[in-house]
């Protein structure tokens, strides 16, 4: 691990010209004008529904959206979260704490990773002190837009999916290459986010099919042999009748979320595990990542639609749900600021968790940021050097590029790509299939250890989602 001296700057957007800086200057506001608008359009029907308070609720939500958006493109203060809500005491806290680090936290100021999950989390906070509003998620209908321009490539995955699994693979090097295949999918459907694209469609619209071994050129780092071993190892413990547990910390909803269930499909089918574990989130966050509604839409749409096949994927996919061999949950770390060498201290109810899995699945730019520390990490520094001891499980990263940090790269390749292609590291074009086995021994700080800082003390609710 790397000396603590040796430890990079968090990403900040006081760079001028860096993609967070651009993200803060005009991706984040478009964002808030996005979730206005919605409120807009839904205010109508809450004045049908509930009278005049509906628009007086609606007004005052809005009014609290329009000052969030005012306070960051001034660059204001940081400002405390003002609901009830299960976890506004750890935000506040952490508030608190940056508050006698730095002067003013700021938004350009502060790190990126705090203050953009904070917009996101200010945005819960403005329509949780709305009664009517307290639960609505203001992405949801681009998020069922995406879902239904990507319905032909949901058909197309779906086929090939059923055609594998109904007669699998005998021969172990067809096995490794149908997981491939499908981890493929899975890597490529994280272009699909809706965050990168300001709330703008950004849905699978070509046959995902033909990506299938199309795009190893641009992948930077293709940990696959290594993931391979450990994925024998895995099917060997399952065959020795063990339960073998795989996590998958989900991004996106709608075809991201649908290539992700078709990889957890895969590994169930071809033995590696016996019950796969999804990570969602409890907010609706960064746009388009998966909470409980997004499983529960997805499962619905599969199973009421007009084609057979789909019909039978959500069926038997619920009944995974049902039997317990997919279980879906939230925990509140997903959706609070911290990177997640953190957890170990802040959540060791969470890291004991994971600690518990074969394999934990990271999905994603934000998930890859949050692995890193959002640092500026050189290129060349090693996964594990950046985990900064994070090493719950062995781990699998499967991410596009779309934030200003890589680590794992050989020397020489950040100049070479630099020079190719300005935008290498943010357009998405690119991805890394990172791996570690590395698994450090659980050590829960000890009482003695956690004695005077308060925000340990608070017990992390988590709750299993039982999708009906
Ligand atoms: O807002 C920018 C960003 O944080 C980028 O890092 C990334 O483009 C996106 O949001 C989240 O991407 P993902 O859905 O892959 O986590
Ligand atoms: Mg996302």
């Amino acid at each position: 691990m790397a000396p603590l001296t040796d430890i990079p700057a968090r990403l900040s957007a006081s760079k001028e010209g860096s993609w967070a800086w651009q993200t803060v200057k005009s991706r984040l506001p478009v964002i808030l004008v996005t979730v206005i608008n919605t409120l807009h359009q839904e205010k109508d029907q809450l004045v049908e529904k509930h009278g005049p308070e509906g628009g007086c609720q609606s007004k005052a939500t809005i009014a609290l959206l329009a000052k969030l958006r005012y306070e960051i493109m001034t660059d204001k203060p940081l400002t405390r979260l003002e609901d009830n809500l299960p976890d506004s005491k750890l935000w506040n806290s952490f508030l608190d704490e940056l508050y006698k680090c730095e002067d003013s936290p700021r938004w350009f100021l502060t790190p990126w990773l705090y203050i953009e999950c904070l917009m996101y989390r200010q945005i819960v906070s403005a329509l949780h002190q709305s009664k009517l509003l307290s639960i609505f998620d203001p992405f949801a209908g681009g998020k069922k837009a995406s879902w239904k321009n990507s319905e032909d490539a949901i058909h197309s995955v779906l086929g090939f999916l059923n055609k594998q699994t109904c007669s699998p693979p005998a021969d172990i090097e067809n096995v490794k290459s149908l997981v491939r295949q499908f981890l493929e999918l899975s890597l490529w459907g994280n272009k699909c986010d809706l965050s990168i694209s300001s709330g703008q469609d950004n849905s699978q619209t070509s046959n995902p099919l033909k990506q299938i071994g199309q795009l190893d050129e641009f992948l930077l780092v293709d940990d696959y042999e290594c993931l391979w071993s450990q994925l024998l190892q895995l099917r060997e413990k399952h065959g020795g009748c063990n339960s073998v547990r795989i996590d998958i910390i989900l991004d996106n909803a709608g075809f991201e979320l649908l290539s992700d269930l078709c990889l957890a499909e895969v590994l169930l089918t071809v033995g590696m595990a016996s019950q796969i574990m999804f990570h969602i989130k409890s907010y609706p966050w960064f746009v388009s990542d998966t909470t409980e509604d997004d499983v529960k839409y997805c499962l619905s749409k599969l199973q009421q639609s007009d084609m057979m096949l789909e019909r039978c994927q959500g069926n038997a996919w619920a009944a995974r749900v049902n039997e317990g061999s997919f279980v879906f949950r939230k925990d509140e770390y997903w959706t609070l600021p911290h990177d997640y060498a953190a957890m170990r201290e802040k959540c060791p109810k969470l890291y004991t968790l994971l600690s518990d899995s074969d394999l934990l699945i990271f999905k994603g730019d934000l998930n890859y940021r949050k692995l890193l520390g959002d640092r500026e990490w050189p290129c060349e520094a090693t996964f594990d050097e950046a985990l900064l001891a994070f090493n719950p499980a062995p781990m699998l990263s499967l991410r596009t590029l779309k934030a200003e940090l890589c680590v794992g790269l050989e020397i020489g390749m950040m100049e070479k790509l630099t020079k190719q292609d300005k935008e290498w590291m943010v357009s998405g074009k690119y991805a890394v299939i990172q791996f570690t086995d590395t698994v450090l021994p659980l050590h829960l700080p000890s009482k003695a250890d956690s004695s005077g800082d308060s925000r340990q003390k608070v017990a992390i609710q988590s709750t299993v989602t039982v999708i009906e």
